[in-house]
């Protein structure tokens, strides 16, 4: 074992957020960079002697170089035992499915999500807790704090262990055990799902595309749907995970995943199409020209989980982020069942999941999951799509058309403006809520404001207060926007604006979102000052 001397820690200012710590992948290549923050990590855990971790990534660009290193320094601290995905490869959801499987002392993933890989692109870490879930504050701050006064790291001088190799290898007193990352998992996915209804859809025809996006769903994808399920080789596509994923962006929205769009909107659309981000967490998922906002399919979910046999029982209750339509409440009070309104961040769902107070939760970022693992789970969504469509034999279009009919249609599209100056952007949201009470009553662009605030939360089960969440513009009429700043984005700020705008049950559902949202648009605009803040009021990207 060696110890190595670090003089100063890495991070100064980089406070690793609940998404773990996100940097350039030449960052993270720097040397003692990684080493700082895995070493911090034990640290701040009370040391990792004795512990057992799952440890995988989303197998981008040092993926495997990164996971070498975790090993040998889990071995020099001590650790009993880490349990690795073949390949270096889990995804998100299977590891935090493995660290509740197993009873272990938390998980180490290896991923920047939905954003590109490659040398010149993202890589990231971040560490879970036993419960499965993402660290909470108290644990990133533990380990924020570690990473400033740090001053050595451990690390064996073992050789490199066969990622390859299934089965189990030895570095000093650490037991390494190489799985297959997809098998626990489809486990679980065939425990909550009827994979026989699923296989007889298959059977009789139905047609699905479902794109890896070249990530980690691809071999979960794969045997789930084409060896389990029996879909038609080629249903899953972009299905072998490369370390540049492809050389795209592996997010799941109709921007980034256009090819697949065009095909769901073409006269050649199979009936069913998904896909899945980087690490697997995220989802989008799009009928025969029919695309599912994640807000709606939240909502459908929600009212259809029963179909399920995971979740025959009902739900408990289900849990939105706050920017996320209210498509899922109108379902809740339909159901008689509790809504929660969390801050933006899966983090905020962990509480509720953990004391049993909601079932399934979502965010309109494509993050949707249940209390089967602590992470957001894009296959999840995925196959209770497919159970649902299985049961109740009608095309998405059909069961959307449908939802809308019996809850109305709260319309939805979040516009981002990227790589906005900081200041400019701070002083538009400060500008803004400087005024916010004075704001009601007052009239834009034909919308007269009913109410104005910034949300707060407090959580029901440990109290903690969460302020200053987003700026909320509820307009008479059924109209609302919200804005705030991104938390993830890399370069200057990125400003989100959520816009909302319900149409009742008997009312018209056939108007484009575009159309729909033109107004609350319009008047947030102006509100905002957004030109004379930011000097644009076209956004980059519209999901
Ligand atoms: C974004 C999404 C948020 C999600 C987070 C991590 O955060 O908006 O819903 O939980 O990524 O995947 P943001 O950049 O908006 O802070
Ligand atoms: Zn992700």
């Amino acid at each position: 074992m060696t110890i190595m001397t670090i003089s100063k820690g890495p991070f100064d200012g980089q406070k690793p957020g609940t998404s773990g710590l996100r940097k350039k992948t030449r960052v993270f290549m720097e040397p003692g960079y990684l080493e700082c923050f895995v070493q911090s990590t034990f640290n701040a855990i009370g040391g990792a002697a004795g512990k057992t971790f799952v440890v995988g990534g989303d197998g981008r660009f040092f993926n495997k170089e990164a996971i070498q290193t975790i090993l040998k320094m889990a071995a020099a601290n001590g650790a009993s035992k880490a349990i690795v995905g073949q390949g270096g490869l889990l995804s998100t959801p299977a590891v935090s499915h493995l660290i509740r499987l197993g009873g272990t002392d938390g998980g180490l993933v290896l991923s920047a999500s939905h954003n590109p890989g490659g040398v010149d692109e993202d890589f990231g870490i971040k560490y879970n807790v036993p419960n499965g879930g993402p660290a909470p504050e108290q644990v990133t701050a533990r380990i924020f704090e570690q990473t400033q006064t740090i001053a050595q790291y451990q690390i064996s001088d073992a050789p490199d262990v066969d990622l390859s190799a299934l089965g189990r290898q030895q570095i000093d007193g650490l037991e390494i055990e190489i799985i297959d990352p997809v098998a626990e998992y489809v486990d679980l996915m065939s425990s909550l799902f009827d994979f026989d209804k699923i296989a007889a859809l298959f059977s009789q025809g139905f047609t699905m595309r479902f794109d890896a996006m070249h990530a980690v769903t691809g071999p979960y994808a794969q045997v789930i749907l084409e060896e389990r399920l029996g879909a038609p080789a080629g249903t899953v596509i972009n299905a072998v995970p490369s370390e540049d994923f492809g050389g795209g962006h592996p997010d799941p929205n109709p921007v980034w995943a256009k090819p697949l769009m065009d095909e769901m909107m073409s006269e050649a659309a199979p009936d069913f199409g998904a896909a899945s981000d980087g690490d697997g967490d995220r989802n989008m998922i799009v009928g025969r020209a029919a695309y599912v906002t994640p807000s709606d399919s939240l909502a459908v979910l929600a009212a259809n989980a029963h179909l399920a046999p995971g979740y025959a029982n009902g739900l408990a209750g289900v849990a939105r982020s706050m920017p996320t339509s209210a498509a899922a409440d109108r379902v809740a009070e339909k159901l008689g069942i509790a809504c929660f309104e969390t801050p933006t961040g899966w983090k905020f769902f962990g509480n509720l999941l953990d004391a049993g107070k909601v079932t399934l939760c979502g965010e309109e970022s494509a993050g949707t999951g249940s209390d089967h693992v602590r992470e957001k789970d894009g296959l999840w969504a995925v196959l209770l799509w497919l159970n649902i469509l299985a049961e109740r034999q009608q095309s998405v279009a059909e069961i959307l058309a449908d939802h809308w009919a019996t809850y109305g249609r709260n319309y939805y599209s979040r516009h981002d403006y990227e790589a906005v100056p900081s200041d400019a952007a701070n002083a538009l949201m400060q500008g803004l809520e400087a005024r916010l009470a004075s704001l009601p009553g007052s009239t834009w662009a034909g919308l007269t404001l009913s109410a104005a605030d910034s949300f707060s939360y407090t959580d029901p089960v440990d109290g903690s207060v969460s302020a200053n969440q987003g700026l909320r513009l509820t307009f008479e009429g059924g109209g609302r926007a919200v804005l705030r700043l991104s938390g993830t984005g890399t370069e200057g700020a990125t400003l989100r604006v959520y816009l909302e705008q319900y149409a009742a049950a008997g009312g018209d559902h056939s108007l484009s979102a575009e159309t729909a949202l033109a107004g609350v648009r319009q008047a947030t605009v102006e509100i905002t000052d957004m030109q004379q803040h930011i000097g644009r009021i076209a956004p980059d990207v519209r999901t």
